[in-house]
């Protein structure tokens, strides 16, 4: 049988271009060979902060609409509600009693967090790698598509399974790959070194086309490129950043660098040029992302769910006969 991919989102908000280049044309294409479940992690979202619990409806149907507008198909993806998998939470109180308290405090994300907040950590952020086990091993999962942030948790993830059939002598868990994305990270648009809705320099799917130009005319060039005759500097130019990842045509682009060092080439026409790399990707994604119905999305998670606690009931049962055979 093919292996299982198996990646997830937490519902935090709209999606943007980082997350298109970064893991969803990645699903897409994964779709294609392999069966693909995608988790949304809305009980992970309350381990940060449990005032997020509000928003945690509407960002659930805003991802399943990105979803569905990128062109992930369900006919080919398994969309899993994790709240709704109770065997989740099951599976991680019994692998919780093999972790110890440095196991996880070694880990990067909960060492820093820890540390930032001086203890004050809750309970629920501490269990985090422990949980995002449960749901990759819960449904035999072999590839989980991640970004580097994150390859941690899985590696404490596999320690956590030899610790398991170590200690109950069996051989019922698939050892975790990551698969990282191959196209490195979208710098924001103000040129920091993330794009991400909470620095405020991202490009939203579903923004308008006139957003997006009004956004893409605030990115920083070159502030020495005064003229157009002037020669100006590529590096550390945002918008040759961006054309970098959306244009294609590589050959062009190199062309266009040379002649821009030269001196000659404005910084509007490549802004011009970079809208129209943009469009080509988000215009036929916007008019689906309106197009769905609440209803509709909620179905297809439903019904994705369905599925999936169906394979759950069955691991933890298979859990339940080794650990108290
Ligand atoms: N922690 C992941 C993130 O913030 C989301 C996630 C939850 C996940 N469960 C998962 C990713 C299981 C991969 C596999 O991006």
């Amino acid at each position: 049988m093919n292996m299982q991919v198996l990646s997830g989102d937490r519902p935090t908000g709209k999606l943007h271009l980082g997350h298109y280049v970064g893991s969803l044309t990645q699903r897409v294409k994964l779709q294609e060979n392999y069966p693909v479940n995608i988790l949304i992690a809305d009980t992970q979202v309350l381990n940060n902060n449990i005032a997020k619990a509000k928003d945690v409806k509407e960002n659930t149907l805003e991802l399943m609409r990105s979803y569905l507008a990128v062109g992930l198909d369900p006919k080919k993806v398994n969309f899993i509600l994790q709240s709704e998998i109770l065997e989740i939470f099951e599976l991680t109180n019994y692998l919780s009693n093999l972790v110890t308290l440095p196991m996880i405090l070694r880990n990067p994300t909960i060492k820093a967090e820890n540390e930032n907040y001086n203890s004050t950590i809750n309970m629920g952020f501490l269990n985090y790698p422990i949980s995002q086990t449960s749901d990759i091993i819960l449904f035999d999962a072999e590839i989980v598509p991640v970004g580097q942030d994150q390859t941690a948790i899985l590696e404490f993830g596999n320690d956590l399974i030899a610790k398991f059939h170590h200690h109950f002598k069996c051989n019922i868990f698939k050892h975790i790959q990551p698969l990282l994305s191959e196209t490195p990270k979208l710098l924001g648009l103000d040129g920091k070194q993330k794009m991400s809705k909470s620095l405020d320099n991202a490009i939203f799917l579903c923004d308008s086309t006139d957003v997006v130009k009004n956004k893409i005319n605030m990115m920083y060039t070159d502030n020495k490129h005064l003229r157009v005759n002037d020669p100006g500097q590529v590096e550390g130019n945002v918008v040759f950043s961006f054309l970098d990842v959306f244009m294609n045509d590589k050959e062009h682009l190199k062309e266009l660098k040379n002649h821009y060092c030269k001196g000659g080439l404005g910084d509007v026409f490549l802004k011009q040029l970079l809208l129209k790399e943009i469009e080509v990707i988000i215009a036929p994604i916007r008019e689906k992302y309106y197009n769905y119905k609440d209803g509709q999305l909620l179905e297809i998670l439903e019904s994705g769910t369905q599925n999936a606690r169906i394979k759950a009931k069955q691991k933890m049962k298979q859990v339940k006969e080794v650990i108290f055979k």
